[in-house]
């Protein structure tokens, strides 16, 4: 039998196959009596979505359905998911699917009760507390992928459609009262998107554990975090209805998330530019350009990611470490490079502009400097 668990960290988690058959008593423990459920149009006519609805209407608890989510959300969807929500009267949120679900289906709790235009909520200094935290609707999260972790972040990337910008919009009530984090949910997924989403949760502990920012407890939980990844994507990549391996890689991508608190680095502040202008997918990006990000960090890294070669049975230290992320994209089938990817005529100055203005910046060992970074982009292309 597949792990079964309730935590109560860093959220309250009812984690285990099958445990979608909570979403009423969720639904009772954040006190949401009328729940608006949010999700992708690619999601919304599939048969977990409409199972969920179908216990939801059960329940009594309505089945109300927004589903009008961009892949890469924008002010735009939070406008019309707002309009839904106030217009259903709704007192919550359950926000199902990968990141840009429960993306969007966080930020629509967060804003159906604020006055300020979302980007004055931006993750800039303490700009979250413009908000008004009394006004801020309980939201449940429900992923559906292993990868992204906002099911247990207090943040959502939001899309400028207007410039194409990321930003990312902070408040510590964004974080889910409740998860459901239940692996039957992950089994449909296509290969490609278990191999990127797992390789999105893989990147989050690597630069999370290479950050030099101090915070012992991510330090360890990224570490962890990596080997739950390393034993575990392969299985669910190859063998999709092992619920062992995609029980665990729930568990590594909410560790990814709960670690990058210490800090990102230059995997994602140049995969993010990469996928905004070219559209690209935020995992199977990252997975790309992740040989080339331990090659550039590799003098202020090498130390330890040598330990965390010990701890994941990889010989060799940095190196083996650096040849084991080649052999596990391969065994995934992620695109070599980044014109196998699509990205065949890249703009590298703009990728540039981009990187370095990304909050991930800041968690890089090395700093980033435009002569370096432009370096970084040159060996990509
Ligand atoms: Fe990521």
């Amino acid at each position: 039998m597949s792990p079964t668990a309730n935590w109560s960290y860093p959220t309250a988690i009812r984690f285990g196959a099958g445990r979608i058959t909570e979403i009423s008593e969720a639904c009772a423990a954040a006190g949401i009596k009328n729940p608006l459920l949010v999700t992708d149009r690619g999601l919304a006519g599939l048969p977990i979505t409409t199972g969920t609805l179908d216990l939801l209407e059960a329940a009594g608890l309505g089945r109300a359905l927004f589903s009008d989510v961009d892949p890469n959300p924008n002010e735009q969807n939070l406008t019309a998911g707002v309009a839904a929500f106030k217009a259903g009267n709704h007192d919550g949120v359950i926000a199902f699917g990968g990141g840009s679900g429960l993306d969007l289906g966080k930020m629509v709790a967060f804003m159906a009760g604020q006055t300020r235009p979302v980007w004055d909520f931006e993750d800039v200094g303490d700009w979250w507390t413009r908000a008004d935290a009394e006004a801020i609707f309980p939201n449940i999260a429900v992923p559906t992928t292993a990868g992204t972790g906002s099911e247990v972040g207090r943040a959502s990337v939001l899309t400028n459609s207007q410039t194409h910008e990321k930003k990312i919009i902070f408040h510590p009530k964004v974080l889910p009262s409740v998860v459901i984090a239940d692996p039957e949910l992950t089994v449909g997924m296509p290969a490609a998107i278990t191999a990127g989403t797992g390789m999105d949760a893989f990147a989050h502990c690597l630069e999370a554990f290479c950050s030099p920012n101090y915070h012992p407890m991510s330090q360890g939980i990224a570490l962890e975090g990596l080997r739950l990844v390393k034993e575990n994507l392969p299985v669910a990549y190859t063998t999709p209805t092992d619920l062992d391996a995609r029980s665990h890689m729930m568990s590594a991508a909410m560790m990814g998330a709960t670690a990058f608190q210490k800090g990102l680095g230059a995997i994602h502040a140049v995969s993010h530019p990469i996928g905004a202008i070219y559209n690209t997918h935020h995992g199977t990006t990252n997975a790309v350009v992740m040989q080339a990000v331990l090659r550039f960090n590799r003098a202020a890294i090498e130390d330890r990611l040598n330990m965390a070669a010990n701890y994941l049975g990889i010989e060799g230290g940095f190196d083996g470490f650096y040849d084991f992320v080649g052999q596990l994209n391969t065994q995934l089938n992620i695109p070599e490079s980044l014109a196998a990817l699509g990205v065949t005529d890249p703009d590298a100055e703009a990728i540039l502009q981009g990187a370095l203005k990304d909050p991930s910046c800041g968690g890089n060992p090395i700093e980033l400097t435009a002569a370096n970074t432009r370096a970084l982009i040159a060996s990509l292309i």
